[in-house]
């Protein structure tokens, strides 16, 4: 459904991705791991066809996002939701506005109709609508705005995949584990795959089963958790090497539960 297909990308002549190649299928649930700077917001951002890429194809449903008009390409961007690192939100819209916004602006829904498709998405992302719908961002925590960010996206298309850049960073361990448990809901509950940048391990092995790593602009591994760790790759190793601990810890734990 999604893919990268040697894409290569610079900024200003600087190269930032270097023959990049990776698939995700239906209802995948993929992370993208790597260090700061590595160029995993800019591969999301590839495939919102935000960037024009200098080499190589990003197709979604088989059509190539880069190499095609911005009318069709906000069409196909449809298909996508994104939640941004910082989350987004308008601030000058209450909650309840901006996770509505798509459907006031761009369908015919009346807004009795966008009020109640609000409240039943602000159910859905775990959150009590009479307490937030009329609130401002600034107003709410950081996880309440991370998670009517995700309720924002999922309205304002009909996504087929979730991307979502950094979506726990700045948040206490709490909130994490609300925007977690959401992310893991929706890829029991809805027919989409999702994509999650994050460097945060422990939280990668609870919402994926494919993981990519991300070095300076190249790819340097693609598979599954048992892969990951297992590898002899002189450069993952190094990636995981801080991680090593709670890599363990976490691994123990799934092992352990999983014990009758
Ligand atoms: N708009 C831009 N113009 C020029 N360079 C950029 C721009 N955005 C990002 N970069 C550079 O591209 C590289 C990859 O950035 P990014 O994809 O944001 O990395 P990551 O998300 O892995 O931290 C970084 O070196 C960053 O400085
Ligand atoms: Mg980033």
């Amino acid at each position: 459904m999604i893919e990268l297909k040697n894409v290569s990308f610079a900024y200003d002549e600087r190269p930032i991705l270097k023959n990049i190649s990776f698939r995700v299928d239906p209802k995948e649930s993929l992370v993208i791991m790597g260090p700061s700077g590595s160029g995993k917001s800019t591969v999301l951002r590839l495939l919102l066809g935000l960037e024009q890429v200098c080499e190589g194809e990003v197709l979604i449903d088989g059509q190539n996002i880069c190499a095609m008009k911005e009318s069709k390409r906000r069409k196909l961007r449809r298909k996508i939701g994104m939640v941004f690192q910082d989350g987004a939100l308008f601030d000058s819209m209450t909650a309840g506005e901006n996770v509505g916004y798509y459907l006031l602006e761009h369908t015919d829904l009346t807004p009795q109709q966008v009020e109640d498709r609000v409240q039943e998405m602000l159910g859905f992302v775990g959150l009590d609508s009479g307490e937030v719908l009329n609130a401002l961002p600034d107003q709410l925590s950081g996880g309440m705005q991370r998670r009517i960010a995700i309720g924002r996206a999922l309205l304002s298309a009909e996504p087929q995949i979730m991307l979502f850049d950094e979506p726990t960073t700045g948040l206490d361990p709490p909130a994490t584990e609300k925007v977690l448990d959401l992310i893991r809901k929706l890829q029991e509950e809805k027919p989409i795959a999702t994509i999650v940048v994050t460097h945060q391990i422990v939280d990668a092995i609870s919402i994926a089963e494919r993981f990519i790593v991300i070095v300076a602009g190249e790819l340097i591994f693609d598979g599954n958790l048992d892969e990951l760790r297992d590898s002899r790759d002189e450069r993952v190793n190094h990636f995981l090497r801080p991680f090593r601990e709670s890599f363990e810890k976490v691994n123990r734990r799934q092992f352990v539960r999983k014990e009758p």
